[in-house]
C-alpha cells in the first residue's frame, strides 16, 4: 500500500505518460499548455490520433455492407471495438451497442422505453446531473406525462440518501443517475441506488461519462440495467459513445432511428429489427473513430486503471489542499480526495469564473468555467457559475501550482 502510494506520488509529480500526447507539447499565449480541462474532453495520444488517420489511409470502406476486402477490414476494425469495448467493461460484444455519444445513448433510453410506460408513472434523476442525463427525462416526462423526480443535493455535496425512501417507490419506473458528478467530483453510490431501484421494479441507467477510463470498472460493479460513456472522455476520439446493457432490457428497447443497418426485413407492409445491438446503429458510423478507440483502451490497461486512479486521486487531493489555502475560495464537493474523481469545481468571491478562466488562457492554462451543463446543481449550489480544473493521466502536479499561482495573479487584476 505504502509503496503503491510512493508510486502514486512520484507519477502525480510528473504527470503519466505525457510525453504519449503531442499536443501538451504546443504552447497558448507564448506559455506552455496547462490542460486543466480534461472533465470536458480529454487530450488523445498519439496511438489514437494514428489508428484514427490509419483507418482513412489504408482500410476506409462502409461497414457490413461491401464484399470487398476494404468493407471486410473496416468491419473488423468496427466490430474490433465493440469487442474491446466488451471485453474492457466484462460483458460479451452483444450487449454493447455503439452510438454517437453519451448523450445520444441517453436519448435513445429515454425514447425507447416507451411501451413499458403509463401517465402518472415516475422517473428519478438526481440534482447533480448533467444536463444529458437530466433534459432527455424531462422531456420524456412532459411527453408521457410522467411524474420528474429528483433526489437532491446535500450541503456537502453528496446525494441526500435519506431521501430515497420517499422518492423511490412502485410508481417509479426509470431510476437515471450519475456515477461521478462531472461538476462535485461526487462519487455516488450507484450500486446501493440500482439495488434499490431494482426492489421497486424500475429500469437503472448509469451516467458513466467521468468514470469509465478513470477507475477500475466493470459494467456489473455498477449494478445497473444499463451504461452510457463518451470515449472522447477517456483518451478516445470525438464522436463515439456506447451504450451498454443487460441483454434482457436491451432486447426490451426499441431503437430510435430507423434507416440502412439496423434492419433484417423491409417490406412495403413493414419492417423487422436486425439483432441488438445492430438494430439501435442506423446509418453510417464513425467507422474511423470506433477504429480508434482500442488504441486509447489499451494505453489506460498499459497503466492499469487503479494506477490512473490513484493517480488523479493525489492530484485531486493536492489541488483541494492548495485551493484551500487560498483566502475566502469556496471549493465544493466532498473534502475527501478518496470520494472524489479527479476534479475541482470551485468559486472565487472575488473574481467571477469567465474572467479568472480568460486571465488564465493568458498564462496558457486552461479550465473550464460556467454552469458546466449542470445548471439545476449549480442554482442549488447558490451560484450562476464555477472555474472546474480537471485532471488526466499526464496531469502534473506543478500545473496545479501554475493554476494557484494564475488564481493569485487574476485577484491581482480584479481585487488590488
Ligand atoms: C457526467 C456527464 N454525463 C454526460 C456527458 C455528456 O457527454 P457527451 O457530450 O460526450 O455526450 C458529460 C459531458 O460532459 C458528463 O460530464
Amino acid at each position: 500500500m505504502r509503496s503503491r502510494h510512493a508510486a502514486a506520488e512520484r507519477a502525480a509529480a510528473g504527470g503519466l505518460l505525457r510525453e504519449r500526447f503531442p499536443i501538451l507539447g504546443r504552447s497558448v499565449n507564448g506559455r506552455p499548455l496547462v490542460y486543466l480541462d480534461s472533465a470536458a474532453t480529454t487530450q488523445k495520444p498519439e496511438a489514437v490520433i494514428a489508428a484514427e488517420a490509419a483507418y482513412y489511409r489504408t482500410s476506409n470502406a462502409n461497414v457490413h455492407r461491401g464484399l470487398h476486402t476494404l468493407g471486410d477490414e473496416a468491419t473488423r476494425l468496427y466490430e474490433g471495438c465493440r469487442s474491446a469495448v466488451a471485453g474492457w467493461l466484462a460483458v460479451a460484444p452483444a450487449q454493447v451497442s455503439i452510438q454517437r455519444s453519451a448523450t445520444a445513448a441517453i436519448n435513445l433510453v429515454a425514447r425507447g422505453w416507451d411501451h413499458h410506460l403509463k401517465d402518472g408513472d415516475a422517473i428519478l434523476v438526481t440534482e447533480m446531473e448533467h444536463h444529458a442525463n437530466f433534459v432527455p427525462w424531462q422531456m420524456l416526462a412532459a411527453r408521457r406525462k410522467l411524474e420528474l423526480r429528483v433526489l437532491p443535493v446535500t450541503d456537502g455535496g453528496e446525494l441526500d440518501l435519506a431521501r430515497l425512501d420517499d422518492l423511490l417507490d412502485g410508481r417509479v419506473k426509470i431510476v437515471a443517475i450519475g456515477h461521478v458528478s462531472n461538476v462535485l467530483g461526487t462519487v455516488n453510490p450507484v450500486a446501493e441506488i440500482c439495488g434499490r431501484a431494482r426492489d421497486v421494479g424500475a429500469l437503472t441507467l448509469v451516467d458513466a461519462a467521468q468514470s469509465v477510463g478513470h477507475r477500475p470498472l466493470a459494467f456489473a460493479d455498477t449494478g445497473a440495467d444499463l451504461l452510457v460513456f463518451s470515449a472522447h472522455k477517456c483518451y478516445g476520439p470525438m464522436g463515439l459513445g456506447f451504450l451498454v446493457g443487460r441483454p434482457e432490457v436491451l432486447a426490451e428497447l426499441e431503437p430510435l432511428e430507423g434507416g440502412g443497418e439496423m434492419i433484417e426485413w423491409v417490406r412495403l407492409e413493414g419492417t423487422t429489427w436486425a439483432e441488438v445491438p445492430h438494430r439501435f446503429e442506423a446509418g453510417t458510423p464513425n467507422v474511423a473513430a470506433a477504429a480508434a478507440f482500442p488504441a486509447a483502451i489499451a494505453l489506460l490497461e498499459e497503466l492499469g486503471l487503479a494506477d490512473v486512479r490513484a493517480h488523479e486521486q493525489e492530484l485531486t487531493g493536492y489541488a483541494l489542499e492548495k485551493l484551500a489555502a487560498l483566502d475566502g475560495l469556496v471549493i465544493f464537493g466532498p473534502g475527501d480526495p478518496a470520494r472524489r474523481g479527479g476534479l475541482v469545481s470551485f468559486h472565487d468571491p472575488q473574481v467571477h469564473p469567465h474572467d479568472l478562466s480568460t486571465i488564465l488562457d493568458q498564462l496558457g492554462i486552461a479550465v473550464r468555467a460556467g454552469h458546466h451543463c449542470a445548471q439545476p446543481l449549480h442554482r442549488r449550489l447558490g451560484v450562476v457559475a464555477t472555474t472546474r480544473a480537471s485532471f488526466g493521466v499526464y496531469t502534473a502536479r506543478d500545473e496545479i501550482d501554475a493554476l494557484v499561482a494564475g488564481i493569485l495573479e487574476a485577484r491581482k487584476v480584479f481585487a488590488p
